[in-house]
């Protein structure tokens, strides 16, 4: 289940997500049922025609028997063949529709998350859900479901064995009850060994993936070493316990193999005498000893089956936590059909008596902000680090949802816009750049089929970026390395300011957008984009943008303690000229 926050806690066991997927395919499930019952009808009739033919036609010699009892020999097997076949394909198109349904489900339950889910779940962790349904279909179907079949049958066909010999029965049953709660001993044991194995070897990944991921780090200060004896502390357990596993595994392994031998035994030993005493036929036996697999297989998979309900409960717990979590009401572009462009807002916002609190916090961190941002004006928020600023910005961006009061988008709040024309009209612009393994075109188009190659270098001449464009030999079609590594910082930041800009939005938010910059180089970026009638709110340490800006915000743990026009503030006493000061002298 998960807080409020988003934040997963014990994974919920519940299965009725599962339920509910599968009662959309009655039809399917209508099929099975009856095709796995009637494939017991020809088993039990060469079970049958093998007694007769030994105990008729090997024994007593009844030559004529030979040719029918072949034909229904011939034709029951084809008959078992079909039916498996048809109910293995049942299976394949339900675990396909099951995968396809679950896949859809999560994907578009967890990009409706709220933010904050995200900032409370690894990325990894997060984005391997969107697995989890095949996962979770294979379990399901493949597994679970194909076994309750097999146990079905195994069921029915028991009775058949009780017909033939009730004695030879409840030895055979006796052994495997024996095997099943040797093999279950051995899996609860397991089961702790197991976890603690998992956590070891996901620690000793972590650890790896740390390391590589602060490579910078490691390599600037020689720490190599030391790496690797932090992460091999955690490799060598995961080994020992992996080694130990193999043990128990193996141990298992050899308890079947004797449960197999014994029952095998027990049989042509019991059975003899059974024979000898005149109670049974050879012919039975045979067929005894045919209709046994059916039952002692899928009884003897119990164990197996209780070891995938503890997998799939996991796994099924991380797929009911996205789907039972709030989602952001915000985010209606799954479920409204706006494909036609939609006009751009105009640019105003208001907030009036904002009050904010980040879920795990105690206090709040906004407690009744008031501000006016007019259309096509640039607002500067400036403060001391841990300020809000960011947070400040992100809500406006729409990842926070105000506690009180009302943000108004041109006069009318998030939720009474339409998804896509809010969304197009707004564009946020972050520090932390993010770049992907394709070409500077498809980073700054994203893909989107609505620009072609002019409209991205248009877009990145605006954000200052015509000279090194100009000076690659591909241009725009030049392959970027992972997240840009083969960029400068700037050179970066710019590519991003260039994705922001294609989309010609009305309202531009950036946070330290723009902080590796030089001086010259921000200030025409900032001139470019106020050169279009937009609304501008940028976040940065430096002084520049502010001195560029209309209006001011000196926030300070969350208060507005200040605003107004960049002139106006340089003249009086207060944070604002505090902070220009502070940087002036930082430069001198
Ligand atoms: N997800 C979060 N959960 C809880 N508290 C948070 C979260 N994000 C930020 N905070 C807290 O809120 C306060 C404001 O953070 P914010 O990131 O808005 O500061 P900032 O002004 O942008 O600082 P900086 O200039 O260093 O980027 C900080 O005290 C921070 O610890
Ligand atoms: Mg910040």
């Amino acid at each position: 289940m998960t807080t409020t926050s988003g934040k997963l806690t014990e994974p919920s066991s519940s299965f009725s997500w599962i339920i509910d997927i599968f009662s959309r395919y009655k039809i399917p499930f209508f099929l099975l049922m009856p095709i796995c019952l009637a494939s017991i009808v020809p088993e039990l009739i060469i079970a049958g025609a093998t007694s007769q033919f030994i105990d008729s036609y090997l024994i007593n010699n009844r030559l004529n028997f030979a040719v029918p009892i072949s034909w229904v020999l011939l034709i029951s097997s084809i008959l078992i063949i079909s039916l498996f076949a048809f109910q293995m394909l049942i299976l394949r198109r339900l675990e396909n529709l099951f995968i396809r349904r679950v896949s859809v489900t999560v994907f578009t339950q967890l990009f409706r998350l709220p933010f904050h889910f995200f900032l409370s779940n690894q990325p990894a962790e997060a984005s391997a859900r969107l697995a989890l349904g095949m996962q979770i279909g294979q379990m399901a179907v493949s597994k679970l479901l194909a076994f309750c079949l097999s146990i079905l049958r195994a069921f029915t066909i028991l009775f058949f064995t009780l017909l033939i010999s009730v004695k030879l029965t409840v030895v055979s049953l006796l052994i495997l009850v024996v095997n099943l709660l040797v093999t279950a001993q051995i899996t609860q044991r397991r089961e702790g060994e197991n976890r603690k194995l998992a956590m070891v070897q996901a620690l000793a990944d972590g650890i790896g993936t740390s390391g590589i991921s602060t490579i910078e780090s490691i390599k600037a200060s020689a720490l190599e070493n030391e790496f690797f004896n932090k992460w091999s502390d955690k490799f060598s357990v995961g080994v020992n316990g992996q080694q130990i596993q193999s043990l128990y595994v193996a141990f298992t392994a050899v308890v079947g193999d004797v449960s197999t031998f014994a029952t095998q035994a027990a049989i042509v030993i019991i059975g003899g005498f059974l024979i000898l005493d005149g109670s049974l036929t050879l012919g039975s036996l045979i067929a005894f000893q045919f209709l046994l697999g059916s039952v002692v297989a899928p009884l003897g998979n119990i164990s197996d089956f209780a070891n995938t309900i503890q997998q799939l409960t996991g796994l099924s717990g991380r797929v009911s936590d996205v789907i039972a979590n709030d989602k952001d009401p915000r985010v209606q572009s799954f479920s409204t059909n706006e494909s036609q462009p939609q006009p751009r807002l105009i640019g105003r916002i208001e907030g009036k008596n904002i009050h904010y609190r980040f879920p795990e916090a105690e206090d709040p961190i906004f407690s009744g902000l008031n501000f006016n941002i007019p259309a096509g004006t640039h607002l500067a928020i400036v403060g001391g680090s841990g300020s809000g600023k960011s947070t400040f910005l992100k809500m406006i961006a729409g990842f926070y949802s105000n506690n009180q009061g009302s943000l108004l988008y041109d006069g009318k709040p998030w939720e009474e816009i339409p998804d896509l024309q809010l969304r197009t009209s707004m564009t946020y612009v972050a520090q932390d750049v993010f770049l992907f393994r394709a070409t500077i075109f498809e980073n700054v188009t994203l893909w989107d089929p609505r620009f072609d190659q002019i409209d991205a270098y248009k877009a990145l001449c605006d954000a200052n970026l015509r000279q090194e464009i100009d000076s690659y030999p591909d241009g725009v079609n030049r392959m970027l390395r992972d997240n840009g590594s083969d960029l400068s910082g700037g050179q970066k930041q710019r590519i991003e300011i260039a994705r922001a800009l294609i989309r010609d939005p009305s309202i531009i938010l950036m946070d330290e957008a723009t902080s590796a910059l030089d001086d010259r180089t921000e200030a025409e970026v900032l001139s470019v984009i106020k050169s279009k009638e937009r609304t501008l709110i940028t976040v940065a340490h430096r002084m520049l943008s502010a001195q560029l800006s209309d209006q001011v915000i000196v926030l300070e743990r969350g208060e507005i303690v200040q605003r107004g026009h960049p002139k106006e503030l340089e003249e009086v006493p207060g944070y604002y000229l505090n902070l220009l000061l502070s940087e002036d002298s930082r430069v001198k």
